[in-house]
């Protein structure tokens, strides 16, 4: 990771970034004031988050399998979960847009790579009681955490696949039904990010939504996010730095947007 592409990378963001007087197109005017910006009270965010505070103070120590460019922080074997719960989680305010997210587009096929705790997850699952979240998890100690947490939330439309998401996830793919919303959050690499977008992309569909995290950390994960964007399925592209989100849909100009967030 270099501190100064993400600096640069930032800098361009902040100079090119635009808020709502700027979009004209009635799909994205109403994406980023409904769906990307409202700043609205929810319960289910009060009662995700207390986990995620119960987290912030465990000092459970647990074996972490090292997956590649998984971990920001530290790349030591056995991890303090308030350590993970501190720095290795979606924030509350992205979790939140992908909880609006999934509500607008009434998404019932959800995915996530990456568990880690499981909080995001639930940001997922809650935002609808039909929906049915599949999150893939490699490290053992945790799912086992992940599981906890779905289980005193009381979640029971999540299904989490244990082991590495480049052996899982065609198997899931080629049994699975069109994917409406997909997070992708695990290996922060340019191949398997790629990857994963390959692979999930067979079960888009013109309504589907994918969202990568942590477009702007590197120069690989740039160079991913620069070919998803511009790949020729995709015809919506926003930024809003931390993750990127892509749309399918075929009646949408090709058009790419920096929004402030
Ligand atoms: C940044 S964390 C996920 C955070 C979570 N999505 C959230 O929003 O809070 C990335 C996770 O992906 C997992 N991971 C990375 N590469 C993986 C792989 N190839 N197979 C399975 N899991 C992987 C790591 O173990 C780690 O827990």
């Amino acid at each position: 990771m270099s501190k100064l592409h993400q600096l640069a990378s930032y800098f361009r963001y902040w100079l090119n970034a635009v808020d709502k007087h700027s979009l004209q197109a009635p799909f994205i005017y109403e994406l980023y004031t409904s769906v990307i910006k409202p700043n609205i009270h929810n319960d289910h965010f009060k009662e995700i988050e207390s986990i995620r505070d119960q987290y912030k103070t465990s000092d459970q120590r647990i074996p972490i399998i090292d997956f590649g460019a998984g971990s920001k922080v530290s790349n030591n074997h056995i991890r303090q979960v308030k350590d993970i719960a501190s720095t290795g989680l979606t924030k509350k305010k992205y979790s939140e847009v992908l909880y609006r997210l999934c509500n607008f587009s009434e998404a019932k096929n959800i995915l996530e790579l990456g568990t880690s705790l499981g909080v995001n997850t639930l940001y997922l699952a809650m935002s609808s009681t039909e929906s049915r979240v599949t999150t893939f998890e490699g490290s053992p100690a945790l799912c086992d955490v992940a599981r906890d947490t779905f289980r005193q939330f009381g979640a029971n439309n999540i299904n989490i696949i244990e082991g590495n998401i480049d052996d899982n996830l065609q198997p899931f793919v080629d049994s699975s039904s069109p994917i409406d919303i997909a997070f992708i959050d695990a290996n922060h690499r340019y191949k398997p990010t790629l990857s994963y977008f390959n692979t999930i992309r067979q079960k888009a569909h013109d309504q589907s939504c994918f969202i990568f995290d942590d477009i702007h950390w590197s120069k690989e994960m740039e160079k991913a996010w620069r070919e998803i964007r511009t790949h020729y399925s995709v015809s919506l592209s926003i930024d809003l730095y931390q993750m990127g989100l892509v749309f399918f849909t075929p009646d949408l100009r090709k058009q790419h947007y920096m929004l402030q967030f």
